[in-house]
């Protein structure tokens, strides 16, 4: 009789064990964490103190975008393989206006921001098929070629490592400009 009721106790014992240490495993996983963009990676949300603008604040990853944006843009002032296209913007520079400079860093910042996962700014400039068309932005000197393209993307992985940037941040920030060469290339 004893034997009897002792089997079922232990059962019970034993389930309840297993069940225990399956609720600590799961306990234990990471949950997946909202809100772990590239953005973040790159800085985030984190409010700093913009070197550009005295009292500014600005967000860690914009700032770390924007350092990249401008670096890469005074990379591609200096590439003949692609300079020409940015005449408007070279000629300009070259009179002390830097009106079109800080307007194509803003956007080309905001634009990246946005497609790195930041909430914080919208991208409202032109479309790429209308920014890299002639036809539409009178400041595209030609339209880009393949080639190009490449170029860009060369320059741009210059502007990250002059940033120090890690290479695993700059292969995904790659993979976002790869996907939009259709859009840029229109020939
Ligand atoms: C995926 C790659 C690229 C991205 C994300 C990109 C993004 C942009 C953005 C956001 C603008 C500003 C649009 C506006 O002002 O509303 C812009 C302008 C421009 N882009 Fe691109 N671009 C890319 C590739 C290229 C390439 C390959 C070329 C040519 C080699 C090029 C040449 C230009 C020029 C000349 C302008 C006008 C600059 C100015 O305002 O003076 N872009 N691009």
């Amino acid at each position: 009789m004893k034997k009897l009721f002792f089997i079922p106790v232990v059962a019970i014992l034993l389930s309840m064990l297993i069940i225990e240490s399956c609720s600590k495993n799961s306990s234990t996983v990471k949950p997946t964490t909202i809100g772990n963009t590239l953005y973040d990676s790159l800085g985030g949300t984190t409010l700093v103190a913009d070197p550009a603008y005295q009292g500014a604040m600005i967000e860690k990853g914009r700032l770390g975008i924007r350092n990249v944006i401008d670096s890469t843009i005074f990379v591609i002032a200096a590439d003949p393989r692609i300079n020409a296209h940015f005449t408007v913007l070279l000629s300009e520079v070259g009179m002390k206006n830097f009106s079109g400079y800080t307007d194509l860093s803003e956007n080309l910042t905001t634009f990246v921001a946005g497609a790195t996962g930041a909430k914080d700014y919208i991208y409202i400039g032109l479309s790429m098929t209308d920014a890299h068309n002639p036809a539409t932005n009178s400041r595209m000197n030609g339209k880009a070629t393949n080639a190009d393209f490449d170029a860009f993307v060369s320059d741009l992985v210059a502007g990250a490592n002059k940033n120090k940037i890690p290479a695993n941040l700059i292969n995904s920030i790659g993979k976002i400009v790869q996907s939009l060469r259709s859009q840029v290339v229109q020939m």
